[in-house]
């Protein structure tokens, strides 16, 4: 049996089930936020001790303003109404990306979230905002270089967003399409990837508990035989 020490997901399809609600794509945002809950949940039973969520591309930019928008107070309001429960259940939160081009107004709820978590040790959340994965690697190249550093597989790793963190086990891409869309491109090398046809509003815990029974009878190699 493989112990699950790192779930990552593309939580793709939000907008797709708003329209086919006949709804907005953002009424599909926040039935997705709804699942984000359910899985945070599931997590800590089965005490898997690192969920990382794909929350906010670096081409999410290209979005209208006002999905943009919408999905920023959705974010803004998780953290304002949730906080205290995640400090009671010992969930710690760590934002991996690129802060710098949020509004003040973000960049201080998530400040403050990680700063009030920071003592945390049931569970870490690692919420992607502003995440592009080539961009990662290049920054930590860069910085890397400019400290004088070894380059070597090690050092990058330690060095990136998700330094001291075991890379995912399992990588979940929920909306039927089979890309990885600059997730975690160093990370997830010999991750066992999940392509899930369900939208993301839709997925359910049954769906989750599944697929990590799934991924603890797999015969895990690593290149070796
Ligand atoms: C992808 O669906 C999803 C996003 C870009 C945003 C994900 C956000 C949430 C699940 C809710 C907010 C979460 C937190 C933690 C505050 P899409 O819009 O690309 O769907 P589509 O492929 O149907 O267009």
């Amino acid at each position: 049996m493989n112990p699950i020490k790192h779930v990552a997901i593309i939580m793709d399809g939000n907008g797709r089930w708003g329209i086919k609600k006949k709804k907005s794509r953002n009424y599909g945002h926040k039935a997705g936020l709804k699942t984000v809950e359910k899985i945070i949940k599931i997590s800590l039973k089965k005490k898997i001790p690192y969920l990382t969520l794909f929350a906010f591309s670096t081409e999410n930019w290209k979005r209208p303003q006002e999905e943009i928008n919408f999905l920023l107070k959705l974010l803004e309001n998780f953290l304002k109404n949730k906080l205290e429960d995640l400090v009671k259940q010992n969930i710690k939160l760590k934002i991996i990306g690129n802060r710098s081009k949020f509004p003040n107004n973000i960049k201080k709820i998530i400040n403050y979230s990680e700063e009030k978590t920071k003592n945390s040790n049931r569970l870490q959340i690692n919420l992607a905002l502003n995440y592009g994965s080539k961009s990662e690697i290049v920054d930590t190249i860069k910085k890397l270089i400019k400290n004088k550093k070894n380059i070597t597989q090690k050092v990058i790793s330690h060095n990136l967003y998700t330094s001291n963190m075991p890379d995912p086990d399992i990588l979940i891409r929920t909306g039927n399409t089979k890309r990885l869309s600059n997730f975690l491109l160093w990370q997830l090398a010999y991750s066992e990837i999940f392509f899930e046809k369900k939208l993301w509003p839709d997925f359910n815990e049954n769906d989750y508990s599944l697929i990590l029974n799934k991924f603890k009878n797999i015969k895990r190699n690593f290149g070796k035989i």
